[in-house]
């Protein structure tokens, strides 16, 4: 799949076809790795991360390194020349210069989306502020893929800060277009989906604040942890740290087949106990992602 001269700046960018092949390339490069180790050689991804990341950054170096290919960039700008009164728009122009794909991260909703707009090399959003998670979205989708082995037709709860929750914002508008899903937002009052979100939205919506109650006819559960660092105030998150925590004993209301996700990182949202469970699949899940990563940057780059 080509898909050079685009950027990926929200989780809607790209067709139905477009995610479907991405997901069989991603599959592929999981059962035959090898076979692509060496397709990015001389190739270059500069990956500028303004907020921190632990999955993220590094499933993309991994995935563009495991393609042979290099890595330049930063995990704190404070080490860039940001520090030095470098505006960002001058750092993306100059970064354009030596890489052929940029990954970024900034705290600030729909920065990604202005910077695109100076360079012509791939933009990739790994993340702005609350708004976006597009990259994440690839590997949820090929995760509920990879288990279900469809898109549809499926009931799916999100649970936990779907205020400010970006993975979440990013899935529901992205499983909205599939035919017959509908959701279950799971969430304290003050922590629920946006209404500029959920208005928008043509699957069906229950909203609820009891996690077992909504938990038995769910086929995914996408669990999420509280983002701390979005509250006003401390004593705000600490009003609804804490809201739901899914145990091993709270399962049982939880169909046999149901699939447990998580985009991590957890604090405490998901017990230790629920791992060993085979319905837990928020690990698998995060090497899905490397594996779309790589996939992605195949496809930017033009290579195959
Ligand atoms: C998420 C993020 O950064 O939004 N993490 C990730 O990229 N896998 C989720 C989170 O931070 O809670």
């Amino acid at each position: 799949m080509h898909l050079e001269g685009r950027h990926l700046l929200n989780s809607t960018d790209f067709s139905i076809e477009e995610l479907f092949s991405l997901i069989h390339l991603a599959q592929e490069i999981a059962e035959n790795p090898t076979d692509y180790s060496q397709t990015c050689r001389g190739k270059v991804m500069a990956s500028l991360f303004y907020e921190p990341s632990t999955r993220t950054r590094l499933s993309f170096d991994a995935a563009m390194k495991r393609l042979g290919g290099s890595v330049i960039g930063f995990s704190d700008p404070d080490i860039s020349s940001h520090s030095k009164g470098e505006s960002i728009e001058d750092t993306i122009r100059t970064v354009e210069c030596y890489s052929d794909i940029i990954v970024m991260r900034h705290p600030e909703p729909f920065k990604p989306h202005k910077l695109s707009t100076l360079i012509s090399n791939p933009l990739v959003n790994a993340g702005d502020g609350p708004n976006q998670h597009p990259t994440q979205t690839l590997a949820d989708l090929f995760t509920i893929f990879m288990y279900k082995k469809k898109l549809s037709n499926l009931k799916i709860g999100f649970c936990g800060d779907l205020k400010y929750g970006r993975t979440v914002h990013s899935l529901i508008k992205a499983m909205d277009r599939y035919e017959d899903n509908s959701f279950v937002c799971i969430s304290p009052d003050n922590l629920k989906l946006p209404e500029e979100i959920s208005k928008n939205l043509a699957s069906q919506l229950i909203e609820s604040n009891q996690l077992e109650e909504s938990m038995k006819d769910l086929d995914v559960l996408y669990m999420t942890r509280t983002q701390k660092e979005r509250f006003p105030s401390v004593q705000e998150y600490e009003r609804c740290k804490g809201s739901y925590i899914l145990s091993h004993e709270k399962l049982r209301f939880a169909k046999e087949d149901v699939i447990i996700m998580h985009p991590l990182p957890r604090v405490d949202e998901i017990h230790e106990s629920v791992d060993r469970d085979k319905r837990a699949v928020y690990f698998q899940q995060a090497k899905a992602g490397m594996y779309m990563r790589m996939a992605l940057i195949l496809s930017f780059l033009g290579i195959q």
